[in-house]
């Protein structure tokens, strides 16, 4: 181990309390699981909040917090409304980018992919899980239009109410989105700058990974 090494070991006694990010394994998915499970139970806020970035070229990038609900078949699943901004936006262009940070840990996690919906069967199984009065704001909102004034949204809300006084049918447009990742880089925070960062890059049917500079 060089001087320097040593010396920077000694100053941070803290260098061997972060992720030796060489064991991360070969499964970048495996190795999501197991940093998402750490976030939460190191307490970390909303662990599964993430940044989704949508672009067009008419309208650029846009950003917003949605909530990951599922990682399932290696997609990354998080629920919408389909006619709403982020909604459009990924109808005209399909690319996305997801951000995770979790500051505890010092880690980012950068996703980049493409998306697609959900299968009808899915939303609907996810939109019966969800709260009568979710389902019903699910219908109320029309997200992302004009409101012109907030009241219209309660009386929106009261009229589903009424409409649907048992039983509430999954809006049609409302429901899942699934990323399908070309590439995504865990970020560990270091002392002195010295940050790991390892990038998995899908390249001919399989994961690559590389290490960049911090
Ligand atoms: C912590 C948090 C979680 C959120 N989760 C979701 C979500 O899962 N789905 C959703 O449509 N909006 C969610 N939102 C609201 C979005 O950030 C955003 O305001 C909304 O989806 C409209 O975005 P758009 O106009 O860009 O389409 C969340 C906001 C916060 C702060």
């Amino acid at each position: 181990m060089s001087e320097w090494l040593k010396k920077y070991r000694e100053n941070h006694a803290d260098f061997d309390k972060g992720e030796s990010l060489t064991d991360l394994g070969s499964n970048p998915f495996t190795a999501f699981s197991r940093w998402f499970d750490e976030a939460v139970q190191n307490g970390e806020v909303e662990a599964n909040a993430f940044v989704l970035s949508t672009a067009t070229a008419e309208e650029g990038v846009s950003s917003r917090i949605v909530y990951l609900k599922e990682l399932k078949d290696e997609r990354f699943v998080f629920y919408t409304n389909y006619l709403s901004q982020k909604g459009r936006q990924m109808a005209a262009h399909p690319h996305v980018s997801m951000l995770f940070f979790w500051p505890g840990l010092q880690r980012q996690l950068r996703i980049e992919g493409t998306v697609e919906k959900v299968s009808g069967e899915v939303s609907d199984a996810y939109f019966a899980s969800r709260p009568r009065e979710s389902q019903l704001g699910a219908w109320a909102s029309q997200q992302s239009s004009e409101l012109a004034q907030a009241e219209d949204l309660i009386a929106a809300f009261e009229k589903y109410d009424r409409q649907f006084p048992n039983e509430v049918p999954r809006p049609p447009h409302w429901g899942g989105y699934a990323i399908q990742a070309t590439s995504i880089e865990f970020w560990q925070g270091r002392p002195s700058r010295l940050h790991d960062r390892v990038v998995f890059q899908f390249h001919e049917n399989t994961w690559k990974q590389i290490r960049k500079n911090p």
